[in-house]
């Protein structure tokens, strides 16, 4: 596995392989590599002869009152990984070798609409700073395929957006959220979960679970359900954020003619906020 840190050196690795017509799946991450993302890397490399992993803590995407400064980094761990994996490349570019003009006056790519709801209400501008960097990293790499997974259910759908109303010639392929024992969906952002946080923290998805049960059995009523859905994670020692139940294309409110919808949840519990989602196919 090559590590390159500039521009120059990955366009030029990127060039060289498409020159000899070989096919190239991009997996941008931030870091701090659990086994979600290195599913990521698996079917990457199912979907393409050379896979490029990048990791950038994009500092776009952090609001002002998120500590930017406080996210895990673990650079050794994440390239020893990677290089397990037979990752071809690994692109770890300092902030300026994105942003050489710095972040303010930086061009900005936002899909609207999409962006503005859900964890978009909560975190104003992520998804500018996630659009944003991913266009680049697209530019830069430009993939046949890219992988993101469908824990982040939201950023995919804003990312499919962007890739069509750009007209991008990539494939954006989903891959399904990996989970502890417990269920609980592997995210960076557990590591910020104390002991007894970590025993609550599964509830999350077990309440989707429920919900989705009662979906799958005929109860339409969406609006008791999302409350009962909220009461429950405040038992389990939640904060909840926004629980919802949408079109899962559209990510526009459900209503009982779907024929697949999403459960998307976002909830706070100690310091961490934690997301997570659940298809439920309401005409099986
Ligand atoms: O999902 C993430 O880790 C980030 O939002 C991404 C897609 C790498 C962009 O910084």
């Amino acid at each position: 596995m090559r590590t390159v840190h500039s521009v120059k050196d990955l366009r030029a690795q990127v060039k060289a392989w498409h020159q000899k017509g070989e096919k190239v799946a991009l997996v941008p991450t931030m870091g701090n590599l659990h086994e979600g993302h290195l599913t990521l890397v698996r079917e990457a490399k199912q979907q393409a002869d050379r896979v490029v992993v990048s990791i950038f803590v994009n500092p776009m995407q952090f609001g002002a009152n998120e500590d930017l400064s406080a996210y895990p980094r673990t650079p050794e761990e994440d390239s020893r990984a990677l290089f397990d994996e037979g990752v071809d490349l690994l692109f770890m570019p300092p902030p300026e070798a994105l942003y050489p003009h710095g972040m303010e006056g930086h061009t900005k790519v936002e899909v609207p609409g999409i962006s503005d709801l859900y964890c978009g209400q909560t975190r104003p501008g992520h998804f500018r700073g996630v659009t944003t960097v991913v266009c680049k990293l697209f530019n830069l790499v430009q993939p046949d395929v890219a992988c993101f997974g469908m824990k982040d259910y939201q950023q995919l759908a804003v990312i499919r957006r962007m890739v069509e109303d750009l007209a991008m010639p990539i494939e954006i392929r989903g891959v399904a959220t990996v989970r502890a024992e417990s269920g609980l969906a592997l995210s960076s952002r557990n590591g910020y979960l104390i002991a007894e946080q970590r025993q609550q923290a599964p509830a999350l998805y077990a309440t989707l679970q429920a919900m989705g049960e009662a979906l799958a059995q005929g109860n339409t009523d969406f609006a008791a359900l999302i409350e009962q859905g909220k009461s429950r994670l405040e038992q389990a020692g939640f904060k909840p954020d926004y629980l919802h139940i949408l079109n899962a294309d559209t990510l526009a409110p459900a209503t009982k003619n779907d024929q697949e919808v999403v459960l998307l949840a976002a909830a706070y519990i100690g310091k961490a906020r934690l997301i997570d989602n659940l298809l439920v196919n309401l005409q099986a």
